[in-house]
This record gives structure tokens, C-alpha cells and sequence, in this order.
């Protein structure tokens, strides 16, 4: 393929795909399908490792994040990221339109929008393309979060039509949508993970990982509303809103224009039932002076538009009684405060129980035995206990202790941070029932057929009291089980016995070390190659692997310090589990050890993947851009100009292929 033809088949796929991304994430109608989808992607994603020279940071590829995201900048916002004044009743607005009346005297109409909770972002777009995405920060700065901003779905790269300026700011919100959010938090706690407060602080968390590929995968979403900048094609909010739609922003339908305060109020109090069945938090309702002729005369207060306000909706808040205190146990031993509470509904469920979090909770909302409390729901799904209405406590109420022991097997607790632990594993059922689940499941060790009520009835038969025991089990013993055929039987040996070539970070993380998920499972793996050399590894070698600190590294060795689990990890191996990398995975020599290379243009004793995989034979790693941390420049016949520039300029030394042999051989 000759350079001027890649580059109009690269041209054409990045259209094809930008078009159906947006299809599918802002206007949820797919026209092709994800097979379809996929094989463009790989399409395009080879074109543009082939070609180089064609790079571009709003191509569709850059939607998967991968590469490392080295740290946040602090850039000056060009317009102040201001915040909004707020009302809680139609008495503040109603004032606030008169204060505004007096101001202009011309008619003007209004605009009312949701008020979305999220994290505001600001994105430049320069000739229609996204060149910097900004968090608001204090007003005047904000952190340059671009990279991440880019895995966005709903925040498109390029924009549509033809009619912006040369130069736009698009502000939002970034967005978890709720359901989302649960599902990330379910998955956490089941990880033994700290779960989130809300969606609002998730997506913050995101935006500043280090780590863009998994920012992708927590699935952002971006709200717009609001367009600012020079030359704007619109005079009026409202019809701003319609513009960024066509543009390719996602802009929920769910704004109107409003004459007076009774128009303001209607929406106000329709929206305060329905934002429950909103897919993402709202916490209230933003009026904007619709005319941008008017905004511009209301002006600014140092803080706030004159020309908008909000409307902040009530947290809804009900008082109910407290019955009794649960304390549960999770995988990871940790102890857990839950309410039981007289049934009470709550934003349109019934709620029972409310998580107390902690004792330190406990103790700060002064809970007593039979207490009268109020209960709201944080980020409208979790309830929580907010306070304690004290004049309603009965004389002689107890303090609510919290227990000192394991409720399950009497341990007595241990206190790590500010949560209570039971770390004795191995006999407090709740953690073994939990710790079999967290193994077999489908990202750990992927056993098929081995759902919670067969392990009970594993457990409580006892023909199995830990993960190693799987491996014992034989046909026989399955098929007395309630509701279990010959079939299901032997396809759940099957599936154990296939289990065993799982790889070694898989086998890693089915261990179910505290704050060992996946993604850290997978680095330690690739980084100590084996789990001999992981169990040898200091407090200072673990945190020097991306992303663990000081809590991992300790949990990593509290892990192995433990007889119990060494026991089991031994019985594992005997049954043939992986427990190091296998021939093809381990690198084969160390020569490139930790050094970062970059490729560019063609070869002669290698194709591109032939190369990249020979770096990482020898313990090199692959980027795809040249940056201040490249340790080479690998460049073939005819490489990238803009590559060879940017290295000249950061001093990064440029290589040949041979002299690349020169060095592995
Ligand atoms: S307009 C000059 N519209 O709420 C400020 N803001 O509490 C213009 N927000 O900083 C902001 N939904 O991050 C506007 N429909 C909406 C909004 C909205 C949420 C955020 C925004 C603002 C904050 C103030």
C-alpha cells in the first residue's frame, strides 16, 4: 500500500468509526455491529502502527486508552470556571428575577436545564478538533486531564457540521451512569475493595488515574451544556444547547424554555419525581437568562453569572427507627456495621438496612440502641444513616458497641485503619464461602457450574473446606448433591481440571489478596515472573511496580506471611497450578530490562509485530510515543519526521537496526 493511499483508507476509517461511536454512545442507535465495529478498529489500529507519519491524537484508537498517563499539568483556564448561586425554594428565585429585572430593562425569557452531578470538565476545540480537556480545579487553573478526557465516548474528538468557530470551549459534566456505578461497586466489594461514596467521586477518581485503559473501561459518559468563545453560531442558550447536539454531544432532551416563574416552577416540580428514573445524578435544576445579549449585560460577580442560578433539590430525608446492628463479614474478613431499620420509603424504594460504614461513624453519630434516625440515600442509591434525632431516645438507651470479636467464629478483631478485620481465615465460614466464590469466578480461575449454593452445600457436606480441596473432588462426590445430574457433575470436574492451565496472574489473583485486583495481579505477575520471587520480594521492590503503594505492598506480604495461605499455595502447586509465567510468556534475556522503546518507519530482518515482540522477548517495553521518558528511538527506513524531531529535540538517542541487534545479539 502506497503512503498516499494508507492515508485515505486511515481518512476514511477514522470517519466510519467516529460516526459510529457516536451512533452508538450518544444516540444509542448502532448501525453496525461490534464484530464490524472491532474489525475496522483492528483495521485502522495496524494502518496507523504501519504509518506513523499519520498519527493523531483524535484518531478512534485513542478511545482504548493504553498508553501511561504521566501525570496532570496545571493549566490556566482562558475563561474562569465560575460556580453557580443557589436557591432552595421559589421565593430565592423569584427574588433573584427581580434583582435581574432591575438590571436590564428589556424583556428576556429563560432556559432550564437538569443540574447535573458530575465533574465539571472544560474542552477546547480548535478548528473542530478536542486539543485540551481541563477539570475545573480552583476556577482559575485547572489539571489538563486530556488523555483520559479522549476515552470518553460521548465526548467527541472531532466535531460535526461545519459551522463552529475557530476556536470553542465545550463545558459539562463527566458523568458514571448510576447503574454503572453499581456494578463498579459491587465488583469492589467483592474484590474486598473500598467501595465509592457515590457516582460524582468515582468519576473524579477516574479522570485522575494514572492509567488510561482502565478510565476506558469505567465507561465515562459527557453531558454538555454550555459553549463559550468567540463568533459562536447562536444567540441564545437554548439554541446553543440544539448546536452542541449537532455537533455530536450527548445533550439529554431534557431542557425547555421557560417566560416567567411559574414555567421555571412546573419544571422545578415535575423533575423533582422524575430525576429518580434519570439514568445519572442530578441534584437540582440550573435557570439561565436564555438571550446570551442579556447574559452579557447581567454579567459576572466574582464568583457566579448574575444571569443564572440554581435550584438545588432536597435531599430526600426520612426519620425511622433503628431495630438492631448487623455486623457482616466479607472476604477479606472485614467487619461491617449494617442497620436494620423499621421498613421506611425512601426516593422511591423501600429501605431496610443502611451500611454504618465504620465505628468511627458509629461513634460520630452517637448511635444508641432503639434510636430514632434519619436516613438518606448518598448519590440517590445506597442509604445511609445521616443523624440521630436525640430528643427521641428512650432514658437508659445503650451505646451501640462496636463487637470485639468475630460475630461468626469469635476471633477477636484487629483494627487496620479504620476498619475492623477477622484474620482468622481459614475457620470464619462467611470468608471461606466468600474466598471459594471470589477463586472460581469467571476472571480468577474460571470454573463453570460452581454457583454460591453448591459451595454451601460443598462446605456444609465437608467435602471441601478451602480452594485447594476443588481440586480433590471427583465425580462421585457431586452427584449426590441436591439438584446436581451426572452431566452438570462432570462438566464442573471438567472445568476444575481445566482450570489448572489458567495463567499465572489469573491464578494470582484468584488468591483473593486484600487490594490485589486484576490489573494489580497482571503487573505483579509480568514484573516478578514467578510467585517464588514475588514471596521474596522487599517492601521497596513491590512499590517500585506502577501503581502499588505502601498499603498493597504490606497486604501483599501480611498475605504470605500467613501459614494457612502458605499451605494452600503449596497444595496448589501440587495439583499442578501455574504458579510462574509459562516458556512463551517469560522474556528471553534481560538485555532490554526496563528500557522504553519507541518504532518507527520499516525493517529489514523484522515486520513491525516481529520487532515489538523481540523488545519484549528481551525485557524491553513498547510505546508508541516519543516523550521525555523513552530510553530509544528505533528507527527503520523511512520513520516518522515528527518522531526523529521530537527525540532530536529531548536528546533521546536514535538507533538503527542493526545497531538494535547489535544489542540483543
Ligand atoms: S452552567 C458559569 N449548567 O454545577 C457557570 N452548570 O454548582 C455555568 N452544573 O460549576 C455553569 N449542571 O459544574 C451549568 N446544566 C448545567 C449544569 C451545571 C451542572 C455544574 C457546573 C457548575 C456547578 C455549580
Amino acid at each position: 500500500m502506497t503512503k498516499e493511499q494508507a492515508k485515505k483508507r486511515i481518512d476514511e476509517l477514522r470517519k466510519i468509526l467516529n460516526d459510529a461511536n457516536y451512533r452508538y454512545y450518544v444516540l444509542a442507535q448502532p448501525t453496525i455491529s461490534d464484530y464490524e465495529y472491532d474489525r475496522l478498529l483492528e483495521e485502522l489500529q495496524k494502518l496507523e502502527k504501519e504509518f506513523p507519519e499519520f498519527d493523531d491524537p483524535n484518531s478512534p484508537t485513542k478511545r482504548v486508552g493504553g498508553e501511561p498517563v504521566k501525570g496532570f499539568k496545571t493549566v490556566k483556564h482562558k475563561y474562569p470556571m465560575l460556580s453557580l448561586e443557589k436557591s432552595y425554594n421559589v421565593d430565592d428565585i423569584k427574588d433573584w428575577i427581580k434583582r435581574i429585572k432591575r438590571l436590564v430593562n428589556e424583556d428576556f425569557s429563560f432556559c432550564v436545564e437538569l443540574k447535573y452531578d458530575g465533574v465539571s470538565l472544560s474542552n477546547r476545540y480548535v478548528n473542530g478538533k478536542l486539543v485540551q480537556s481541563l477539570t475545573r480545579g480552583d476556577g482559575i487553573e485547572g489539571d489538563d486531564v486530556t488523555q483520559n478526557a479522549r476515552t470518553i465516548r460521548t465526548l467527541p474528538l472531532v466535531l460535526k457540521g461545519n459551522d463552529y468557530p475557530p476556536e470553542v470551549f465545550v463545558r459539562g459534566e463527566a458523568m458514571i451512569a448510576r447503574e454503572k456505578f453499581k456494578k463498579i461497586n459491587e465488583q469492589q466489594a467483592k474484590e474486598g475493595k473500598t467501595t465509592y461514596m457515590n457516582a460524582r467521586n468515582l468519576a473524579a477518581g477516574t479522570l485522575k488515574l494514572l492509567d488510561s485503559k482502565t478510565v476506558a473501561q469505567r465507561g465515562l459518559d459527557f453531558i454538555a451544556y454550555f459553549m463559550l468563545g468567540e463568533n459562536l453560531p447562536v444567540d441564545n442558550q437554548y439554541d446553543a444547547l440544539k448546536k452542541l447536539e449537532e455537533w455530536g454531544f450527548f445533550v439529554p432532551h431534557d431542557y425547555k424554555k421557560a417566560k416567567d416563574v411559574d414555567e421555571i416552577m412546573d419544571f422545578i416540580l415535575d423533575w423533582g419525581v422524575k430525576r429518580f428514573d434519570f439514568p445519572y445524578d442530578t441534584d437540582g435544576i440550573v435557570v439561565k437568562v436564555n438571550e446570551f445579549a442579556i447574559q452579557e449585560k447581567l454579567g459576572y460577580t466574582a464568583k457566579a453569572p448574575r444571569w443564572a442560578m440554581a435550584y438545588k433539590f432536597p435531599a430526600e430525608r426520612k426519620l425511622t427507627r433503628l431495630i438492631s446492628v448487623d455486623f457482616q463479614v466479607g472476604r477479606t474478613g472485614k467487619v461491617t456495621p449494617v442497620a436494620n431499620l423499621e421498613p421506611v420509603e425512601l426516593a422511591g424504594t423501600i429501605v431496610k438496612r443502611a451500611t454504618l460504614h465504620n465505628e468511627d461513624n458509629i461513634k460520630k453519630l452517637d448511635l444508641h440502641e432503639g434510636d430514632y434516625v434519619y436516613v438518606e440515600k448518598a448519590g440517590e442509591i445506597i442509604p445511609q444513616v445521616v443523624a440521630v434525632e436525640k430528643s427521641k431516645r428512650k432514658p437508659g438507651a445503650k451505646p451501640i458497641e462496636f463487637v470485639k470479636k468475630c460475630p461468626v467464629c469469635d476471633t477477636p478483631l484487629v483494627k487496620i485503619g479504620a476498619d475492623y478485620f477477622c484474620v482468622q481465615s481459614s475457620n470464619c465460614l462467611p470468608q471461606i464461602k466468600a474466598k471459594i466464590e471470589h477463586f472460581v469466578s469467571r476472571k480468577a480461575m474460571d470454573i463453570e457450574g460452581l454457583g454460591p449454593e453448591t459451595i454451601d452445600l460443598l462446605l456444609e457436606k465437608g467435602l471441601i473446606h478451602d480452594v485447594a480441596d476443588l481440586y480433590d473432588l471427583k465425580k462421585e462426590d457431586l452427584i449426590p448433591l441436591e439438584r446436581l445430574g451426572e452431566k452438570s457433575a462432570e462438566n464442573i470436574i471438567k472445568s476444575i481440571e481445566k482450570s489448572k492451565n489458567q495463567p499465572f496472574e489469573k491464578v494470582l489473583y484468584a488468591l483473593g489478596i486484600r487490594h490485589v485486583g486484576e490489573t494489580t495481579a497482571k503487573k505483579l505477575a509480568r514484573h516478578f515472573k514467578s510467585l517464588d520471587r514475588l514471596m521474596q520480594a522487599s517492601k521497596e521492590e513491590l512499590e517500585k511496580v506502577g501503581d502499588i503503594g505502601e498499603k498493597i505492598a504490606e497486604s501483599i506480604q501480611d498475605f504470605f506471611k500467613d501459614p494457612e495461605n502458605m499451605s494452600i499455595i503449596n497444595r496448589l502447586k501440587d495439583k499442578g497450578l501455574k504458579f510462574e509465567l509459562t516458556e512463551e510468556e517469560l522474556p528471553k534475556s534481560n538485555k532490554l530490562q526496563g528500557k522504553k522503546f519507541v518504532i518507527s518507519g520499516t525493517f529489514e530482518h523484522f515486520s513491525r509485530d516481529e520487532l515489538k515482540k523481540s523488545i519484549e522477548e528481551n525485557g524491553g517495553q513498547n510505546v508508541s510515543s516519543v516523550s521525555k521518558n523513552t530510553d530509544y528511538l528505533l528507527a527503520g527506513e523511512k520513520p516518522g519526521p515528527s518522531k526523529i524531531e521530537k527525540a532530536k529535540n529531548l536528546g533521546i538517542p536514535i538507533i538503527s537496526e542493526a545497531e538494535y541487534l547489535e544489542m540483543i545479539g
